[in-house]
């Protein structure tokens, strides 16, 4: 069975809000066991053994949250070998021009660095979806979807 983990950082509860919608999608897949996880939770260790990583963050300043970025920091030890996995963001900002886009490429970017495998939707959120403050429906439609889309990716991947 294919391993999926959700990992998130949040201070006001959105983010968390965004990444339960995205595990409610993930679980609709088959064959797929989703992990949902604050950041603190995470160690770089732990990311060996997921098919699927997924990283959610609020926007600070136009980009991701210290404790997620430190996670990426601390995850060179394993440089390369994460290489193959599927790999997806997901972020809220305060405002509609703060900054939720910038963020998850700034995730997706790390991802890409580490190797790993990053789908884009041609048809919801393009880049990974965004919200602004707690996830209003649209929003919430679109984490489902991409939860949904990262989990059959990632059985796909596993094989
Ligand atoms: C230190 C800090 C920096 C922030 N920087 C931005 C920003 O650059 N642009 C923006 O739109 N919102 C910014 N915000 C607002 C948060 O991104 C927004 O409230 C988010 O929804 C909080 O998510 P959370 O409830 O998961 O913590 C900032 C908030 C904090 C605490």
């Amino acid at each position: 069975m294919a391993k999926l983990l959700i990992a998130y950082y949040t201070r006001s509860g959105n983010t968390k809000k965004m990444a339960e919608e995205v595990a409610t999608g993930a679980r609709e897949a088959s064959g797929v066991q989703v992990e949902l996880m604050p950041v603190d939770q995470v160690s770089p260790d732990d990311l060996l053994s997921f098919d699927g990583i997924l990283m959610g963050s609020p926007v600070y300043y136009g980009t991701m949250a210290a404790e997620l970025k430190s996670l990426i920091d601390r995850s060179v030890k394993h440089h390369g070998k994460l290489a193959g996995k599927v790999g997806g963001a997901f972020a809220t900002s305060g405002g509609p021009g703060g900054g939720n886009e910038t963020t998850v490429l700034d995730i997706v970017k790390a991802m890409l660095v580490h190797g790993m495998i990053v789908q884009g939707d041609a048809e919801g959120d393009h880049y990974g979806p965004i919200a602004v403050g707690a996830p209003d429906a649209r929003s919430q439609k679109e984490c489902r979807r991409f939860g949904r889309r990262m989990a059959e990716l990632s059985a796909n991947v596993a094989g």
